[in-house]
């Protein structure tokens, strides 16, 4: 074929996905000290063409953000609701008015899915929401139903990938099945999704298998080939990803569901907080990912579009690190809506940029560092103890983008941390007279010392004090012309 020819193919078959819809989502979470204006975010999005979000709570703001974009959207019902959600069907229809219903109108939010629950079933929760789960996704399903959703919102319960497994006997994907504990319930909703003809969510991440295993081969966590490649029978996996996903794909065909639709509801790689958390990494898990999915090839089990939503969008620098460090640093995004790399989200293996989120507000550029002229130390410990334990202090760990800091470093590190999360008071830049404020940026090429953004947005305010001028005038130019 002439390179002409492969270019249009090429051309035509992008056109092909992006009209039919065929792109990559991503989970915009919020656990964040300072959230970015939810509007500068879906303009974000859609400049960036994202058609899918999964949000984690139907938090208003960015619902309301999100009104008249086509986005679909994936709204979750965090666990803390699920045991009302599940005793009380009043409860489940009160919360699909307020925040389902009212958004779904010709021109309001494209609301897809609900997702019950997240991960309901990590032994974590000790089985906590075990009894809970199924009757409140059929709750919200009804819900769905009785409001006339039903055919156009699916509900679905985005569960963690260790509820199935292969033996050590026979790691393989078909040797795949749910496990023992929690078989019964998982058929049972996949029986109850599959009856309502919606998806299976499945949240997977081989950062976890590299991270929980230092026998991991490397390689097979990414996309572009492994040495070691594992037999299937005819099958050949060249990465964890589409062995643990078809691990899923036969334990559902053991119970019955060869066919049920999949949704991986998280993936993604983490820039920081660990030794092989970076954007290098990042990039290559995500870029290779993105190709994959869309491609159509499929897994070796199941041929076609993946259908997957990156985890995640912005930086949470306020989520529990009892996982990991890199808990805070899965975004495509920094913290302030700046892309950390090149993604193309179409696969289409063009080195195209991420639009950043435009307008952002920062605080006065200043910084709270070690004062140079400080020369007893007594108290530093118990002072950069209590400034990470009140900011994050992730990136300073071994592997991670601050760990070749100087012991004085490390110091202004911590204090200019809690000075931003502390709204750069003067006071909060004490630290036993320890510390001092400069506005000259101590950051390195590798480490960046933080300027925290801006709490609330006279801009975005103004912008839409006149936008709202300009509509008025709108209509009255139009009441104008009508009666003249
Ligand atoms: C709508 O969702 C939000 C966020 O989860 C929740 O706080 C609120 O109670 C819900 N509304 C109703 C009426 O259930
Ligand atoms: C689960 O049990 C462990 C040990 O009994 C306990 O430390 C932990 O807090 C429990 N977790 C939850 C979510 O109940
Ligand atoms: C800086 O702090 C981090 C985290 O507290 C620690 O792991 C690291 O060893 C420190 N570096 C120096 C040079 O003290």
């Amino acid at each position: 074929m002439d390179p002409y020819n492969s270019q249009l193919i090429m051309f035509l078959v992008l056109m092909a996905m992006v009209s039919s819809g065929c792109s990559i989502g991503v989970n915009w979470g919020t656990m964040a000290t300072r959230q970015l204006p939810p509007e500068k975010v879906v303009q974000m999005l859609n400049e960036n063409r994202f058609d899918k979000v999964k949000l984690f709570e139907a938090d208003r703001k960015i619902l309301e953000a999100l009104i008249g974009s086509e986005i679909e959207v994936m709204l979750a019902i965090p666990n803390y609701m699920l045991k009302q959600m599940s005793e009380d069907p009043e409860f489940a229809a009160s919360w699909v008015d307020a925040n389902v219903t009212s958004f779904c109108y010709p021109g309001g939010v494209n609301i897809r899915y609900v997702a019950v629950g997240n991960e309901p079933f990590l032994t974590a929760y000790n089985g906590t929401y075990l009894p809970l789960t199924l009757p409140a996704l059929t709750n919200v399903q009804e819900a769905l139903n009785h409001a006339g959703l039903g055919s156009q919102v699916k509900a679905t319960v985005p569960i963690n990938a260790d509820v199935y497994f292969s033996p050590d006997s026979n790691p393989v994907p078909s040797a795949g099945d749910f496990r023992p504990e929690v078989r019964d319930l998982t058929i049972e909703i996949v029986q109850y999704l599959h009856s309502n003809d919606a998806p299976f969510t499945v949240n997977i991440y081989p950062f976890l298998s590299l991270y929980g295993n230092t026998f991991f081969p490397f390689d097979y966590a990414f996309f572009d080939g492994s040495n070691k490649p594992i037999k299937d029978g005819d099958l050949i996996y060249t990465n964890v990803f589409d062995a643990n996903f078809d691990t899923l794909v036969w334990s559902l065909s053991k119970a019955g569901y060869p066919d049920i639709r999949i949704v991986v509801g998280e993936v993604g790689w983490p820039t920081d907080g660990d030794k092989n958390a970076n954007i290098e990494n990042a990039r290559r898990f995500n870029q290779g990912l993105l190709q994959h999915a869309l491609s159509g090839n499929g897994t070796p089990a199941r041929k076609g579009i993946i259908d997957a939503y990156l985890f995640s969008l912005i930086d949470e620098n306020a989520k529990s690190i009892a996982p990991g460090c890199f808990e805070r640093h899965w975004g495509i995004f920094e913290f302030d809506g700046k892309p950390k790399y090149e993604l193309d989200l179409f696969g289409s293996r063009e080195n195209k940029g991420l639009v950043a989120v435009e307008g952002v507000d920062y605080m006065p550029k200043r910084w709270c560092v070690l004062n140079p002229q400080a020369r007893d130390f007594e108290d530093l410990p118990k002072n950069i103890d209590y400034a990470c334990s009140l900011s994050d202090c992730t990136a300073l760990g071994y592997g991670s983008s601050c760990n070749h800091l100087s012991v004085r470093r490390n110091a202004s590190y911590a204090f200019n941390m809690y000075y931003q999360f502390k709204d750069q008071h003067s006071w909060d830049c004490d630290f036993s007279g320890l510390a001092v404020v400069t506005d000259e940026d101590p950051s390195d090429e590798k480490c960046q010392f933080l300027v925290m953004i801006a709490q609330g947005n006279p801009v975005a305010l103004h912008r839409t004090v006149l936008g709202i001028l300009l509509a008025v005038l709108e209509v009255f130019i139009v009441f104008l012309l009508l009666v003249s």
